[in-house]
């Protein structure tokens, strides 16, 4: 049974890569291969309370279930790693929640091994506020490096807006930077759930097969010069320049999975379906709306929030067959304490918010 009253709340949002982070050069260290460039999502979010209960094993639950097998083995080894890497022993009691459809194949690990480390190192230091983290040593740039370590995007979701990892010279020097804040171009995200099914390739296999691309390199060689656009477009939030470079990027990081050794196939014929008539309706009608991909077969579509009703009410009516899920840019996480009584009453209200949505 737990010990203590207080348990800590982090909100960490998932992201949306415009430039992917596809391969590493350090698993170990979690050093990526290349740049990216992400945007802070805001309805996608992970709610993750922890604290310290008495005995050895931890005990995690996912939307008040068990953990399904398949997606625990990435949270499990996190916990292993930072108990080991931080020097704390103490179980926890972990509860994790999503605001969107908790499926392998839909979301990032981002804000969910985000979450998981926030959470984790809160119940285990006390902290219950981001002054006390900082306080135990925990600094923001810290968080965001042991959440790498959980899950490389995740390290993105610890800022708002538009936000660069960059790789840096050496695994070390890896820092995660502000291109812009949320409130600087406010663009939406449709997700266009094509097939919810678990993803035939984990992501952290696909970047080890990566270097056996013969188009890896060439991808490493063009993307500095692809990030400085999309950065200037970003500036200028100029959405013709954005898409176009990011839906090369996402079709530039399909054909290095494709052409790697294991291939990874993560397109559905659905998927192609879709990037062709979201195409021909650009032409068509000005639709003005891009998309990209992550490892997986649902199309993100990226447009101005203020056109996110109108373009996801075209889509669902030419694909009434797909569920969309409609996000936007937002902020950051949100970290802190809540004493044992409140929080059915915050579980209550974040019920009602999501029900909401
Ligand atoms: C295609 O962050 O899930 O979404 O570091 O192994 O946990 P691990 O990989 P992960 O990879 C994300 C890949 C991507 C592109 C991106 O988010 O940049």
């Amino acid at each position: 049974m737990p010990s203590q009253k207080i348990s800590v709340i982090a909100t960490v949002p998932s992201n949306i890569a415009l430039v992917k982070y596809w391969g590493k050069r350090d698993p170990e260290t979690q050093w990526p291969a290349n740049d990216s460039l992400s945007m802070t999502l805001s309805v996608a979010k992970s709610i993750t309370e922890a604290s310290v209960i008495d005995g050895q094993e931890d005990r995690f639950f996912l939307n008040d279930k068990g953990f399904a097998a398949t997606c625990a083995a990435k949270p499990l080894n996190h916990l292993r790693r930072l108990r080991r890497e931080l020097g704390f022993s103490s179980a926890l009691l972990i509860h994790s929640s999503n605001t969107f459809p908790t499926s392998c194949g839909i979301a990032s690990s981002a804000s969910g091994l985000g979450a998981l480390t926030l959470a984790a190192i809160g119940a285990w230091t006390g902290a219950q506020s981001w002054e006390d983290l900082a306080a135990c040593g925990y600094s923001m740039k810290r968080l965001q490096a042991l959440a790498r370590l959980g899950s490389g995007s995740a390290c993105r979701s610890f800022l708002g807006g538009f936000v660069e990892w960059e790789a840096g010279p050496s695994s070390e020097a890896q820092q995660i930077n502000l291109v812009a804040n949320s409130e600087h171009w406010p663009l939406a995200d449709i997700i266009v759930v094509v097939s919810a099914a678990a993803k035939p390739t984990l992501s952290s296999e696909g970047h080890l097969a990566a270097w056996t691309s013969p188009l890896f390199q060439p991808r490493l060689a063009l993307l500095p010069e692809r990030l400085d656009r999309v950065k200037a477009a970003i500036k200028r939030r100029d959405l013709e320049d954005l898409g176009r470079e990011i839906e090369a990027e996402a079709l530039d990081m399909h054909a290095v999975m494709l052409s790697s050794k294991p291939a990874a196939n993560y397109l559905l014929p659905a998927t192609s379906h879709f990037l062709a008539w979201l195409r021909a309706e650009r032409l068509k009608s000005g639709l003005s709306a891009y998309f990209t991909l992550d490892a997986g077969p649902n199309p993100h579509v990226i447009c101005e929030r203020d056109d996110a009703a109108w373009v996801a009410n075209r889509i669902q009516a030419e694909f009434p067959q797909f569920d969309l899920l409609v996000d936007a840019i937002g902020d950051g996480p949100t970290f802190g304490s809540v004493p044992k009584a409140e929080n059915s009453e915050w579980k209550k209200s974040m019920l009602t918010r999501r029900q909401e949505q």
